[in-house]
């Protein structure tokens, strides 16, 4: 048996692509037909760390290639190097790759090199401006073009997908594996580990674009700024990210506001506390603009466009950008209009069923075996 089995290896760069691969993972090894490995390019340390122990996945491989401030094209061109002695020695059958990151498009170049088939999970995503999200639309539809199968969250990014001349055979409609990971961490015991007040409404907020960077990030602290001042009933709870672009100008601005409270990034089962525990989120991540919905949780997006769109069409997302007075005025009549905010607390799950590993595995296996 041994001997038919498939070699599937499955990368891993940063947070979100860990979060949204585990499930894929943990899904593959049950499969007998599936020899899997697990290829860390750690592109981020802490926060992939983070959330590998989370669902107790160790890496087989590690390029521990992150560097402090790493800039697009040395973090690229270190990394296509390392792939390529890689790829020599492990000779996949297949290669799963997550998202739209430089670790995605990179490993997607390298494979192509190397003419071992691609896996795109959370395939299809598009914005149509080559500028925003950047360099994430460059990331994903290079990677599109080189994918052998596209796992598609939706409908909509199946028609993505065809629009960019994918072949329809090639495409499957899956469901996010976020909804997948995150449906099965809620079902545990989560504890946010930070002590709050306890009868204030927490506001969470996370920002970390590369397009937001410099001007509009500014904006959007001195929103955030201007919003803790004048709700001194509502607790602001941002768990900062590292990159020193963001994390700088952040405790710059916010860190002396006593209904403001910056942290390291959250661990993903105190995270999904904390949306849980959260009255609002303000976000310009693409994961939580996912997961807040399955929650009930309304969101603004502190960006100006989104490869989401279908939160958005049901009344429970709603883009912002980085505009200051827009943020201010669209999060004020949140926390003072309850049938504005009513209309946006409904639970919809808009990007999955918690069942897209199964699909992607079944797809697999009929295609490889
Ligand atoms: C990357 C992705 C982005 C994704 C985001 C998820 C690219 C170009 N960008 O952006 O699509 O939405 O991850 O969070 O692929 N850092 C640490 N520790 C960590 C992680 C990051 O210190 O665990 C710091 C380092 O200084 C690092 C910097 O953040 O150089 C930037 O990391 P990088 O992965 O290049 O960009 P992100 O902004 O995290
Ligand atoms: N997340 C986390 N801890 C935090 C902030 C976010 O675990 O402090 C999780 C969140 O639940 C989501 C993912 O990280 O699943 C989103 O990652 P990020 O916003 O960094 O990237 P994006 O989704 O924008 O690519």
């Amino acid at each position: 048996m041994s001997s038919s089995k498939k070699n599937i290896l499955c990368v891993v760069g940063t947070r979100p692509e860990a979060i949204k691969m585990a499930p894929v993972i943990l899904e593959l090894r049950k499969q007998p037909w599936a020899n899997v490995r697990v290829l860390a390019t750690a592109q981020h340390r802490q926060m992939l760390d983070q959330v590998l122990s989370f669902f107790d996945i160790q890496p087989d491989i590690d390029l521990n290639i992150m560097r402090p401030n790493q800039a697009l094209t040395e973090l690229t061109a270190r990394l296509l190097l390392e792939l390529d002695a890689v790829l020599k020695a492990e000779k996949p059958d297949v290669v799963l790759v997550q998202g739209d990151t430089t670790t995605v498009m990179t490993v997607a170049l390298a494979c192509f090199y190397h003419r071992i088939p691609i896996g795109h999970v959370e395939a299809g995503l598009r914005t149509w401006d080559m500028q925003n999200p950047f360099p994430e639309e460059a990331n994903r539809v290079i990677a599109g073009k080189l994918a052998r199968w596209h796992f598609a969250p939706t409908e909509g990014s199946r028609q993505n997908l065809l629009k960019d001349g994918i072949a329809d055979s090639d495409v499957i409609v899956t469901g996010n594996t976020v909804v997948d990971a995150l449906l099965a961490t809620a079902q545990r015991d989560l504890d946010l580990g930070i002590t709050l007040p306890a009868d204030k409404r927490m506001v969470l907020v996370t920002s970390h674009r590369r397009e937001n960077f410099g001007v509009p990030f500014r904006n959007i602290c001195r929103a955030l700024q201007t919003l803790a001042h004048n709700n001194s009933d509502v607790q602001f709870l941002y768990p900062v990210h590292p990159n020193p672009n963001v994390k700088d100008v952040a405790y710059e601005y916010l860190a002396q506001i006593p209904n403001v409270t910056l942290c390291e990034p959250l661990d993903y089962a105190p995270f999904v506390a904390a949306m849980k525990r959260a009255y609002l989120i303000l976000t310009d991540s693409g994961g939580v603009q996912e997961e807040a919905p399955a929650l009930g949780k309304p969101v603004l997006v502190l960006r100006e466009e989104t490869e989401r769109p279908e939160a958005v069409q049901e009344g429970v997302v709603k883009l912002v950008g980085s505009d200051y007075d827009r943020i201010v005025a669209e999060a004020q009549c949140l926390l003072d209009d309850e049938a504005a905010y009513k209309a946006m607390a409904r639970g919809v799950s808009p990007y999955g069923d918690g069942h897209a590993s199964e699909r992607i595995a079944r797809l697999l296996q009929e295609q490889l075996l």
